[in-house]
């Protein structure tokens, strides 16, 4: 039994709460890792299959065993026919992430290792999820427009097939390549918030799933994955705006928040931003539209140097700050921003419930129980006398 550490940090900033063995942040430095290897690399030479593979399986796969993760993950694509067939009596406005959300425990009920226990099942749902998540965006976003799902198509890759799904066109080359960088750059992060809330709920011994969609719900925020959505939004409201530094201004004299800049362990560059702000300014340079990555960079450099002037000069862009221009120049809705995000983070959130529920990186699985200071009313320890509710008035 860990011993008892007398503290409060209200939002657990900078305590640690377990060990990892699947990602590291220097958030002074801005570096990020990956099961050792850094994400630059990974980005420039990996692809999101093999990053799965790397963070669930803990090494880089060889040639065969990526062939093999790779036909499992495509062998899984198919959806459950009643999924498909409920999404056509779902509300056409509900947000994909609600979507994703509702899904999950429908996609559970359809693994016929739900309550298998090994790290090799664990694997084997994980690679289910990674294949099935992005079906499932890709076959809402087609229901909601009265358009029937896209099959499958076995021969594109990962990200590929996901653009395919969605429009039902074949995606153009770069693009998908693009897209698969986005998914690497997404697929972990350590204990944010959205994989501390899988962990949390695969340390009460709950299945992958019912994990995964604690996650999901986690992901949705605003100041978490649902970021990027409101980045979108705010560029939106900026075009035309020929006073950025004075909109910056006014939105922090205001008390509001630029979305997309910040984080909680970056002090410094989140290496993905830098990543994705290059994508940004070549896809926009390619489709003709530099006008959102134009924009995009005038927002960050009038943010830094506002921030700078009110003494917060490590709020800097993060991954969310340049991926909405990246999807946006890819076709992809606003509110589809988030859900692809999911549809990457879903790696590392498997990774971080199979090394929570099998105590991987420390002496064994503990189940999570924080305290909290009681500051509500308080007669003393015999309780406020009761009053009956006839006589309570
Ligand atoms: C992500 C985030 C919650 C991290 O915040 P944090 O540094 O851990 O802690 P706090 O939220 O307490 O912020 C610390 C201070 O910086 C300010 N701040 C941080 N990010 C800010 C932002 N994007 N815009 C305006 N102010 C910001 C806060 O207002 C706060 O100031 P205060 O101490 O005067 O109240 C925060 O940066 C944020 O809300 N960013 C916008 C949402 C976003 O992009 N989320 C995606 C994260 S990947």
């Amino acid at each position: 039994m860990a011993e008892a550490v007398r503290v409060k940090n209200i939002g657990l900033r900078g305590v640690t709460v377990a060990d990892t063995k699947i990602s590291f942040i220097d958030g002074d430095q801005g570096i990020l890792i990956y099961r050792g290897y850094r994400i630059e690399e990974l980005a420039q030479k990996s692809s999101y299959l093999e990053t799965a593979y790397l963070l669930l399986e803990g090494n880089l796969p060889g040639k065969q065993h990526l062939e093999a993760f790779t036909r499992e993950v495509v062998g899984a694509r198919e959806l459950p026919k009643g999924l498909l067939e409920s999404f056509k009596q779902w509300p056409r406005g509900s947000h994909p992430m609600d979507v994703i959300q509702a899904s999950v425990p429908i996609l559970a009920m359809a693994d016929p290792e739900l309550n298998a226990e090994t790290r090799e099942a664990g694997v084997r749902k994980g690679i289910r999820l990674v294949s099935r998540l992005p079906g499932v965006v890709a076959a809402w976003h087609r229901i909601r427009r009265g358009l029937e799902p896209v099959p499958a198509d076995d021969k594109l890759s990962h990200a590929a097939n996901f653009l395919w799904q969605l429009n039902g066109e074949k995606p153009d080359e770069e693009m998908a390549h693009d897209l698969d960088v986005c998914l690497v750059l997404h697929a972990d992060h350590t204990f944010n918030a959205s994989t501390f809330a899988c962990r949390e709920v695969a340390s009460t011994r709950a299945h992958m799933y019912a994990a995964v969609a604690a996650g999901v719900g986690a992901l949705s925020g605003s100041l978490h994955g649902g970021a990027n959505a409101q980045v979108m939004k705010m560029l939106q409201e900026l075009e035309g705006e020929k006073d950025i530094a004075g909109w910056v201004k006014r939105q922090l004299d205001q008390g509001q928040r630029i979305m997309g800049m910040g984080h909680a362990v970056y002090k410094t560059n989140d290496p993905r931003a830098n990543f994705l702000r290059e994508i940004a300014l070549r896809l926009g340079s390619k489709l003709g539209q530099e006008k959102w990555p134009r924009l995009s960079t005038q927002l960050e450099k009038a943010a830094i140097a506002e921030f700078e002037k009110r003494g917060q000069p490590t709020i800097k862009p993060n991954v969310d700050f340049f991926s909405a221009p990246v999807y946006h120049l890819m076709g992809i809705p606003a509110d589809l921003m988030t859900p692809i995000f999911a549809i990457s983070r879903i790696a590392g959130w498997c990774a971080h419930i199979i090394e929570e529920a099998l105590g991987e990186a420390q002496e064994k699985p503990t189940l999570y129980r924080p305290k909290a200071e009681y500051v509500g009313n308080y007669c003393g320890l015999t309780g406020c006398s009761y009053e009956p509710l006839q006589t309570r008035g």
